[in-house]
């Protein structure tokens, strides 16, 4: 398959008063044509960082995209886009679905006038065309009654509906990526699954590759093709959503996904919730960055930070519990089952 996306050695950091904070740590990954990757990790782990960094929405400075970093979108490379390849590279080659949708629609226009604004400009449409397209757009994402709908403003649509608008403003060029930063967090669990079949149904109409960014590993279980775990701004473990879900092998997936509802659980267990706060990503990280908060540290977790280890060419991790002379470890219980969604 086409691969659409390489990101190598992706490096980002905040140049603050109080020093520079290294957000993202050197993370590699590319995406193929239709493709579903996951980003997933705790809060503060680089996931947003990551996916505006790819789109060169941050400002640089205080932001810089270190050397050695590479981002090529079908062979283009962005890093090196002029500012007027960049604004047309936004709009018609990749689009983001960004995590608030209150706070991306603009509450003093009406959704018509916003879905309006990016075919005006991107598709070169004149108003009664994009007028029509726009209406076109809400009923492809199920927007009941779209000839009314257009003339709405933000503020009086519930929130499904509202991240159904910020879908199809994000669909309107038809980009080949579509990035979906936390789409479904702020909404109930029927309407999640909703907006996530939405995104599943039109990337199978249009082909479109997505990145879905989200801390939580119960969304991407139908979701992914596959997964990448992030930690402190590293990737720590990835692999196809099988064997993330089958075979996770990095004590901090372990984690994320035991604090995963499941179908299965006794109803009077608590769930599991990992202990601890993430490194502070302005200190320097000595050995590997999950040791304060992992039950299996061992001394040498201190002092080195763990090499890659493949495990398949899709699945590899970075621990030290997969060197030959590591104690065995066994997985967390709770995971022992069948299967761990
Ligand atoms: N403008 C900024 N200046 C300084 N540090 C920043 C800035 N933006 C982000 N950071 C830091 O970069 C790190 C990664 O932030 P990011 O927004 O990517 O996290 P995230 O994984 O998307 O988290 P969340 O799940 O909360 O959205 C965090 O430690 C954050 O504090
Ligand atoms: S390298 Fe050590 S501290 Fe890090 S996850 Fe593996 S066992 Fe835990
Ligand atoms: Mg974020």
């Amino acid at each position: 398959m086409e691969k659409i996306l390489e990101v190598e050695n992706l490096q980002v950091s905040f140049h603050t008063y109080a020093g520079e904070v290294k957000a993202v740590r050197g993370i590699d990954f590319d995406l193929k044509k239709g493709e579903t990757l996951a980003l997933v990790g705790e809060s503060g782990c680089g996931k947003t960082v990551t996916a505006k960094a790819i789109m060169r929405l941050l400002k640089e400075p205080p932001t810089e995209i270190k050397k050695g970093s590479k981002i090529i979108f079908n062979g283009e490379d962005v890093i090196k886009m002029s500012k007027k390849r960049l604004s047309s590279f936004r709009g018609e080659d990749i689009s983001m679905i960004f995590q608030d949708p209150m706070t991306s629609l603009n509450p003093t226009m009406t959704i018509g006038d916003q879905i309006m604004e990016s075919l005006i400009i991107h598709k070169k449409l004149n108003k009664k065309e994009a007028q029509k397209e726009a209406v076109r757009l809400l009923e492809l994402v199920n927007i009941p009654n779209a000839k009314e709908r257009i003339k709405s403003f933000p503020h009086e649509l519930s929130g499904g509906m509202r991240q159904r608008i910020m879908i199809s403003i994000a669909l309107s060029c038809n980009p080949r990526i579509l990035i979906a930063d936390e789409p479904t967090t702020a909404l109930d669990v029927t309407i999640q699954a909703q907006i996530l079949d939405l995104l599943k149904e039109l990337q199978n109409k249009f082909e479109t590759s997505i990145i879905l960014v989200t801390h939580d590993l119960g969304v991407v279980a139908n979701f992914a093709d596959k997964i990448q775990v992030m930690y402190a701004g590293q990737v720590v473990e990835r692999g196809s959503r099988d064997e993330i879900f089958y075979n996770c092998m990095h004590p901090y997936t372990w984690a994320l996904l035991s604090s995963v509802p499941r179908l299965d659980t006794k109803s009077k267990e608590e769930l599991y919730a990992l202990g601890g706060t993430p490194p502070d990503l302005i200190l320097p990280l000595k050995g590997c960055p999950f040791s304060s908060r992992c039950k299996h540290c061992m001394e040498i977790c201190l002092e080195e930070a763990p090499q890659k280890t493949e495990l398949s060419n899709t699945h590899s991790l970075s621990c030290w519990l997969q060197h030959p002379y590591a104690p065995k470890v066994e997985k967390p219980e709770a995971l022992r089952g069948e299967r761990n969604e």
